[in-house]
């Protein structure tokens, strides 16, 4: 069984289907009515496939394979600190926790420590696509894209602009420093992979142009980075109205600009190349000019709750036609997992729906899956390339397997033959009589890593689940 999104509101199951995947990782066939035998037997010879020259994916009775999960947003550098956040709300949380964290993976021991960790783990829940901050040092955010690349994990890697606003230990010393250092990083990004330089949405792993946010950036750094982001084609992270207090201080600071979203666009910087994280206090305006200029939204519900930064309500951004995925913003979220950002859309959703919208707020376990996959895909440039089974998209994909209750009741392994399986793996308790679409809701909200048996991208398997899968 494969599942994939069809449309926002709808999942598409094809059951009983092969997907064929050739050596560059590319699918090649989605061939329903088909397994691997049938597959070798009739589709080979008739599209003239040699044996080895292209695999056949299909999965056992009680398994399925999904897209791999688009991390829109997350902050690699700051992983040691999921969870500790205290009470505290974005700018002293800046402060307290976050600057301190970052200047410290300068040393680049401690930052292939931490990197390393963050990209096992997020490959661990099935994240195959990440959109990573990393810090103000170039040798930090290169090592970072130097691990993406080695651990065959796809991601838009950033090394963080903020020249104002800043500590003294950790900030750039003037626009002109910030973006030399950040051309260097680029440079060095560029160079990881060679199919880079023919057709940049090829790379693996590719750079992204990264003011941390308004209030931590000169006009003048903005601007030059708009003019980067201009001359190079590249795309653009940041962040937008996550909270009250920060969309006062940038309107303080900006006073030449009508709203937090006009800084971006004055300084050529909402494009639709641009991910603009958390998003939640847009005005209908600043809505209306994010969908103009075809810039996309990374919805952190974790931490927009974590933070108590507010509840955004994505049903109204995507009614204006702004496109969104999903983030789990590491570690203003705590969790380092797209499944949970994926049910935690759907609560702040119906807080959304209780604060005073409808239940037309209210979003589904389909829709949030879509965000989590198709939508990630289109917010980080990949439409198309990842985040479906099409012909012609890459095979970046995980293997769910949810556990079977025993007939008996008693809760042991579905498979494995006890090879590392055994208890832990059939937590979500399916009884057999579900139906898909609930097995579905049932990985969503009771789901986790236990459950992503195996995970590739490119046709390269990144993670494998202890046992036999
Ligand atoms: N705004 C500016 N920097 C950050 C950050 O690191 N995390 C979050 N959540 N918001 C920010
Ligand atoms: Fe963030």
């Amino acid at each position: 069984l494969f599942v994939h999104s069809k449309a926002l509101d709808e999942l598409e199951y094809l059951h009983n289907t092969a997907v064929c995947v050739d050596k560059s990782g590319t699918i090649v066939a989605v061939e329903s009515e088909c397994d691997e035998a049938r597959a070798r037997e009739t589709l080979f010879p008739r599209l003239g496939w040699e044996p080895n020259e292209v695999d056949v994916v299909c999965a056992r009775e009680g398994q399925f394979f999904f897209p791999g999960f688009i991390d829109t947003h997350l902050h690699a550098s700051q992983y040691p600190n999921v969870g500790i956040f205290g009470n505290s709300t974005l700018l002293d949380w800046l402060n307290t926790y976050t600057f301190p964290m970052e200047a410290s993976l300068a040393n680049l021991a401690k930052a292939r420590r931490v990197y390393t960790r963050v990209i096992r783990k997020t490959l661990s829940h099935g994240t195959t696509c990440a959109a990573y901050y990393a810090t103000v040092d170039v040798p930090s955010t290169n090592l970072l894209a130097d691990l993406c690349f080695s651990h065959g994990q796809r991601a838009l890697v950033g090394r963080v602009c903020m020249d104002q606003l800043s500590p003294d230990y950790y900030r750039d010393a003037s626009p002109r420093d910030s973006v030399a250092a950040t051309e260097q990083s680029i440079a060095h990004i560029r160079a990881l992979d060679p199919d880079s330089h023919m057709d940049m949405s090829r790379a693996l792993v590719r750079p992204v142009i990264t003011p941390r946010f308004a209030p931590s950036c000169s006009a003048e750094l903005l601007r030059s980075l708009g003019d980067l982001a201009a001359e190079t084609n590249l795309p653009i992270q940041t962040h937008i109205s996550e909270n009250k207090p920060e969309i006062e201080l940038v309107a303080k600071l900006f006073p030449e600009h009508e709203s937090y979203a006009a800084v971006y666009d004055a300084t050529g910087l909402l494009t639709d190349r641009t991910i603009l994280a958390h998003a939640v206090h847009l005005t209908e305006k600043e809505a209306d000019l994010v969908a103009q200029r075809g810039a996309k939204v990374s919805h952190c519900p974790c931490s927009n709750s974590a933070l108590t930064s507010g509840a955004c309500p994505v049903r109204w951004l995507l009614a204006k036609g702004v496109v969104c995925g999903l983030g789990t913003d590491m570690s203003g979220g705590y969790s380092p997992s797209v499944l949970e950002a994926a049910r935690q859309a759907v609560l702040v959703s119906r807080h959304v729906a209780m604060g005073g919208g409808g239940d037309g707020d209210k979003l589904g376990v389909e829709e949030v899956l879509y965000l989590a996959t198709r939508g990630g895909a289109e917010v980080v440039g990949l439409r198309g390339k990842v985040g479906g089974f099409e012909v012609g998209m890459e095979w970046d994909a995980q293997l769910i397997g949810l556990g079977m209750v025993a007939d008996d009741g008693e809760d042991r392994a579905q498979q494995g033959e006890g090879q590392g399986g055994g208890e832990d793996d059939g937590d979500v308790d399916v009884f057999g009589w579900e139906s898909w679409p609930e097995r579905i809701a049932k990985w969503v909200f009771n789901g986790d890593d236990r459950n992503t048996k195996k995970v590739w991208v490119r046709g390269r398997l990144v993670h494998q689940r202890k046992g036999e899968w």
